[in-house]
């Protein structure tokens, strides 16, 4: 199979997925009709690709992931692909190496893209202008997490037909949550309005400069909206605390049975996981009809095999140009 088999109808150019902010509606369109398509291929029983036969991949993650890391894994090997693991805890970093220095060591093995992930925000974009392979940023600290934006908003399209028009809420710790910003930046370049809605001490102030709104009760916006994204409380990046208990937060914000049926008929429920139970939501919500978590997590590997496809395309053409 080649890259001109594959129908990518609208435009890309990109070498590197660094965040949300910088793409464009289209280009975010052009990566979730791949992932559609690469759904309709899955279905058929075509689990396994020779696209990105001869190319590597490696996974740099300097922090904790199950899920990111694991579909990033196999959404390479599904194209074909070589993969490379790296661990932070077991590499040349305890010794002193920089960060810089050991991608570009992992690159000079002939890596063609780095999926990186690391608690510094810009870490990625660091690589970026250091290394001549892509980079794809699967979560900087507090900043983003473009390809759990985009599963995010996959899933949507893919549940209720569209994006323009709705009203998604994104609700908990907006501070701390690089899957808030992704989808906030994504959601709006399609057309959504979004709220974000969390204890006043977990929303920035300057977060409407994104275009969103805020609220403070769930309650009052529960009727208008058409999906919820449940953020989980980012504790290991709070210094301090920021509301008095789990059960006051769960009271206030977490989703139950009871919010559910004052919700719009049929009301999305999605969590980036992991999640918490009986914080962010109820066990019964978790596992009810409303909530498409699972859903995410098989888009998360068709978005990744999409993206790993544009910028494997991007990198072959660099490739042909340098020759
Ligand atoms: C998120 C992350 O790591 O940013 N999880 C994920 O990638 N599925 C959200 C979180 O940790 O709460």
């Amino acid at each position: 199979m080649r890259f001109s088999e594959v129908p990518i109808a609208g435009p890309w150019g990109e070498r590197h997925l660094l965040g949300l902010e910088r793409l464009t509606a289209d280009q975010i369109q052009t990566v979730l009709d791949l992932a559609d398509y690469y759904h309709r291929m899955t279905q058929k029983g075509a689990v396994r690709l020779d696209l990105l036969k001869g190319f590597v991949v490696a996974n740099l993650f300097f922090e904790n992931s199950t899920r990111t890391r694991t579909s990033f894994s196999l959404a390479a090997k599904r194209l074909g692909a070589d993969t490379v693991d790296f661990s932070a805890s077991s590499s040349s970093l305890s010794k002193g190496e920089t960060f810089v220095d050991t991608a570009l060591t992992i690159e000079a093995m002939g890596v063609d893209l780095v999926v990186c992930r690391h608690r510094t925000p810009g870490a990625p974009h660091l690589l970026s202008r250091h290394l001549r392979a892509g980079v794809l940023n699967a979560g900087d600290g507090t900043h983003e997490h473009p390809t759990q934006g985009l599963l995010d908003i996959l899933t949507i399209r893919q549940k209720l037909g569209r994006i323009h028009g709705l009203t998604v809420a994104l609700v908990g710790d907006i501070r701390h949550s690089r899957v808030a910003r992704s989808n906030i930046h994504g959601l709006i370049k399609l057309g959504a309005r979004v709220i974000v809605c969390g204890p006043s001490t977990l929303i920035p102030a300057d977060i409407v400069e994104l275009g969103v709104e805020v609220a403070y009760d769930l309650d009052r916006i529960l009727p208008e909206v058409d999906c919820v994204n449940l953020l989980r409380v980012q504790f290991e990046r709070q210094r301090g605390a920021f509301f008095p208990s789990i059960s006051e937060y769960a009271a206030l914000f977490g989703m139950n049975g009871d919010r559910i049926r004052r919700g719009k008929d049929g009301m999305l429920v999605l969590a980036p996981g992991p999640i918490n139970r009986g914080v962010e939501l109820t066990p019964e919500v978790a596992d009810g009809p409303n909530s498409v978590i699972l859903n995410q997590v098989s888009n998360g590997l068709l978005v990744r095999m999409a993206c790993l496809t544009l910028l494997a395309r991007e990198r072959q053409k660099a490739v042909e140009v340098a020759q």
